[in-house]
């Protein structure tokens, strides 16, 4: 999807669909805000008709559409909410609607306004770059899969418009969000891919095209070499797959200054469950146990495009979970790179071992902070539910940076404490450490099985598992996979790099 900003009177624009955000602010009195006067008069006093109506008072999701008889085919209002809803969420979810009733009526381009009345605190800037974002996840689809159809429309081109005084500034947000939104496609691309075709090595052919694209360093090593480098977690979990397990590392250099950021990615392509093997029932949604990763390297996609001024360092510790004649058992005692040995008592409970030796093997690269993303428990969803990321750490400040690039990129996080009393749930008879806690703060212990194996660094865990993809559509997102963690990393990474 190509992206502009321009500045041109609504009732010029040629686009086949035009969207207006508007707020109830923008509509008490059914009086149509001044900057729509020009488009108004133009349509003969429909947008007002619309106002009269009631059938649109700009509350949240809302949408009405006029057909104008010259200048843009479509004229649709999209609901902001609420004045004090003016949010930067409120104008992300209402271009992501937009551009799903674009697509849906079969439009390839689109333009987008936010009238100046009632924006409240959020500049052109955040403007232009939420509304990217929004536009990026509304007209995502994915059909890769299926058999070409000439038919099918995609969202081509999407225009901001703006007025004269904030073109510039809508310009420099239309940028980032665009970054933003590639990269989130990529991850949800990624995340959509079946485990048959979305292999770790797979995901190493991804990392290595997006080295070439952009210049970062990348290695990946598979099982011999994991072997050599002693890291018995991934290797655990890959020992019962015929697939190659694959440690990957994306090293992105943007200042000579300051220590990386490293942020970790589980990518399990698939999780059965192995020997612990999981119930069949919705077991196919195991394909989205690479969540993490995928974020990981939409994120990287951001970084290329960008190119701030910051360093960053990807981790993917990727691997199969399959039940095999030559899989981990339950009762079985490994040895991780760390060196602390675990008692493997839930062959379900893989994704802690392949992230321990990844954030063992963060050290190396002498992080100013690691952060991890990962479809860890199904713990976090009893809690949270689709509304927040699990979010863990041994570091307060960490935490509460990372909650407020959540709540700018609209990808919420919720603490849950590591309080030392529940590090005693992973005690082992046998071992250092069992791999899974038990029931009870499911979600806890295994952020506290994490923390076993961080050291030397802030530290900071983000638990995906009901975020990561939905089962229904929404009015803002599809059913699917959401790309969860992009926009997250993308707002903690450009923050540190200076805005
Ligand atoms: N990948 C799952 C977690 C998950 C569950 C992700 C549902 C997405 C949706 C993880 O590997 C897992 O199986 N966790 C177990 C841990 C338990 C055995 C301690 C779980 O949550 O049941
Ligand atoms: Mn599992
Ligand atoms: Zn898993």
């Amino acid at each position: 999807m190509k992206s502009d900003v321009r500045v041109v009177p609504l009732e010029r624009i040629a686009a086949p669909f035009l969207a207006i955000a508007l707020g109830t602010s923008n509509t008490t009195n059914g009086k149509v805000p001044s900057s729509l006067l020009g488009l108004e008069s133009h349509l003969q006093g429909a947008l007002g008709r619309v106002l009269d109506s009631g059938d649109f008072k700009g509350e949240r999701d809302e949408t009405a559409v006029v057909y104008p008889a010259k200048g843009p085919k479509r004229v649709m209002l999209v609901g902001l909410g609420k004045g004090e809803e003016f949010t930067r969420g409120a104008l992300r979810r209402a271009a992501s609607i937009a551009a799903r009733k674009a697509v849906a009526a079969g439009a390839e381009s689109m333009a987008f306004f936010v009238p100046p009345e009632g924006r409240g605190g959020i500049t052109p800037t955040a403007i232009g770059q939420v509304a990217l974002e929004g536009a990026g996840q509304g007209a995502w689809q994915f059909k890769e899969l299926k058999a070409p159809d000439e038919k099918r429309v995609k969202l081509r081109s999407f225009e901001l418009i703006a007025s004269r005084e904030d073109r510039a500034d809508m310009e420099r947000g239309r940028k980032i969000g665009a970054a933003i939104a590639v990269g989130q496609r990529l991850a949800r691309n990624l995340q959509a891919l079946p485990g048959n075709v979305c292999t770790p090595t797979y995901l190493t052919t991804i990392a290595r095209q997006l080295g070439q694209a952009y210049g970062f360093r990348v290695t990946a090593i598979g099982r011999q070499q994991l072997e050599k480098a002693g890291m018995g977690g991934i290797l655990a979990v890959a020992q019962g797959s015929a697939e190659d397990p694959q440690l990957i590392s994306l090293e992105y250099h943007g200042t000579k200054k300051s220590a990386p950021i490293c942020l970790v990615g589980k990518g399990v392509t698939f999780d059965s469950g192995g020997i612990s093997i999981k119930p069949a029932q919705n077991m196919e949604d195991m394909k989205y146990d690479m969540s993490g990763a995928a974020a990981v390297l939409g994120t990287f996609e951001m970084l290329g495009q960008l190119k701030p001024e910051v360093n960053v360092v990807g981790l993917i510790p990727a691997t199969e979970n399959l039940p095999s004649g030559t899989a981990i058992k339950p009762g079985d005692v490994i040895k991780s790179h760390f060196g602390k040995t675990i008692e493997i008592v839930n062959t379900d409970a893989e994704g802690r071992l392949i992230l321990a030796d990844a954030l063992s093997h963060a050290r190396r690269f002498k992080p100013a902070c690691v952060i991890d993303a990962a479809t860890l428990t199904g713990a976090i969803t009893v809690a949270l539910g689709s509304q927040a990321i699990g979010l863990m750490g041994n570091d307060e400040q960490l935490i509460s940076e990372i909650r407020k690039a959540g709540e700018s990129a609209g990808e919420r996080c919720w603490p849950l404490p590591l309080w030392d009393e529940f590090r005693e749930l992973n005690k082992s008879d046998v071992a250092d450490v069992k791999n899974s806690g038990g029931r009870g703060a499911g979600s806890i212990s295994a952020g506290w099985f994490l923390r076993e194996f961080v050291d030397g660094f802030p530290w900071a865990h983000l638990d995906i598992a009901g975020t990561a993809y939905t089962d229904r559509d929404t009015a803002p997102m599809a059913k699917g996979p959401t790309g969860i963690g992009v926009r997250l990393f993308s707002e903690f990474i450009l923050t540190r790099a200076g805005g």
